[in-house]
């Protein structure tokens, strides 16, 4: 199976965002990862539903968002409408998770769950169902450009097995790196997030960021099981 590649924005040159994501797409993404963070969550501050509405039609393939706010669901909406495709929750921070999760499907968007590094897998053993994606945070969030944390595959393998037949990709977020893929996509990953193994520092030629994908896709189909 195709290995698909979700460049994440976070280390685009923010000045130039509908260009940085044009370019992307040319370099042959699959999907664009969109991190929200709110400064109290996760230690960082980035963007909201302005700014997705504002890069939305820049954006051809799937607009991949993931919300590390608290609280997420009165934002949910508002995130639909600035055109999201997918809408990733942390559960660490929804304590109605089943129902948060019928909303976002509701609104009309593929409905995921981000799991940071230290919660386990059974979190979501009663809302499979209602499932599309599972991030696997392969960093504590907040940042870019983190190292890798080895802890997470037997998580990715774990998923994999609760998954079983059902159509839910496993998307691993952070520290993805031609090095790293190799790892994930053995252990089960569908979707491989990266940030600042694709843009660097940002702003620079499609044909560079065209290598970076291809070098992360073809780590990872090589070794994939
Ligand atoms: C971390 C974010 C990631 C991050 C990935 O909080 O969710 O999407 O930007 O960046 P890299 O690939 O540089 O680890
Ligand atoms: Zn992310």
């Amino acid at each position: 199976m195709s290995i698909k590649i979700s460049p994440s924005i976070l280390s685009a040159d923010f000045a130039n965002l509908g260009h940085e994501i044009r370019a992307i797409e040319e370099a042959g993404c699959d999907w664009v990862h969109v991190d929200v963070m709110d400064g109290h969550f996760v230690p960082n501050l980035t963007i909201g539903p302005g700014v997705c509405k504002a890069i939305r039609p820049h954006i051809k393939t799937v607009m991949d968002v993931h919300l590390m706010i608290e609280p997420a669901d009165p934002f949910r909406k508002a995130f639909a409408e600035a055109g999201a495709d997918n809408i990733s929750i942390h559960p660490e921070v929804h304590p109605h998770l089943d129902r948060s999760l019928q909303v976002i499907r509701d609104l009309g968007c593929k409905a995921g769950v981000a799991l940071n590094p230290s919660t386990p897998v059974n979190i979501l053993e009663n809302v499979m169902d209602r499932l599309d994606m599972i991030i696997v945070m392969s960093v504590n969030p907040g940042f870019g450009g983190q190292s890798f944390l080895h802890s997470q595959i037997q998580k990715i393998r774990a998923l994999k097995a609760m998954i079983g037949d059902r159509d839910i990709l496993i998307e691993v977020d952070g520290g993805i790196t031609p090095t790293t893929a190799p790892l994930v996509a053995e252990a089960g990953a569908d979707v491989l997030v990266a940030g600042s193994a694709v843009y660097g520092k940002g702003g620079q030629e499609t044909s560079v960021y065209a290598a970076n994908i291809k070098a992360i896709r073809e780590a990872g189909e090589a070794a994939q099981s």
